[in-house]
């Protein structure tokens, strides 16, 4: 194990881990909602993670890896604590998604989708496929929560409403 965690689940997460796996009749149906809950909790999964959740789920690391690596809601690069996703999907695309991409990336100056955080942790950027909000588009993922209608002029207000 590495130093982030010494035991696994983390002491401090024990107890929502094992709710959540007692919700499900197999343990590794809840791999994705904890691999979520890893992600969310410190912005990353390392090696350590894969393999203390394969342990505890009762498959491999392989296995464990192969949903990481599918998805990109999971990153192996720490990500910011506010993880900002801006779609690029055509009905965005055609509405001025490139420009609320540079405007964020210029804002934070961090590119997006280059996996980095800003150096004091909290934002980083991606680019995302359909979010499933083109009658509002362009539409940004903050944090889980989509905001349809975006302008490059926003992005100040929504990176300042993110930093208090
Ligand atoms: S194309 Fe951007 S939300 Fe659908």
């Amino acid at each position: 194990m590495g130093a982030e965690i010494q035991t696994f689940p983390p002491e401090h997460l024990k107890e929502r881990f094992d709710r959540i796996v007692a919700r499900y009749p197999k343990r590794l149906a809840a791999l994705i909602p904890l691999l979520m809950m890893l992600q969310r909790e410190y912005q990353h999964i390392t090696p350590e993670h894969m393999e203390g959740l394969a342990t505890y789920l009762g498959t491999t690391p392989a296995h464990v890896l192969g949903v990481v690596t599918f998805y990109t809601m999971f990153s192996h690069r720490k990500r910011g604590k506010h993880h900002l996703y801006v779609c690029k999907t055509l009905s965005c695309h055609l509405r001025g998604a490139p420009g609320v991409i540079r405007a964020f990336e210029e804002k934070l100056g961090v590119k997006a989708g280059s996996g980095e955080a800003t150096p004091d942790g909290e934002f980083s950027v991606d680019t995302a496929e359909c979010l499933g909000l083109c009658e509002q588009a362009p539409c940004v993922l903050v944090d889980g929560q989509r905001f349809g209608n975006i302008t490059p002029e926003m992005v100040d207000q929504i990176v300042k409403e993110l930093s208090r």
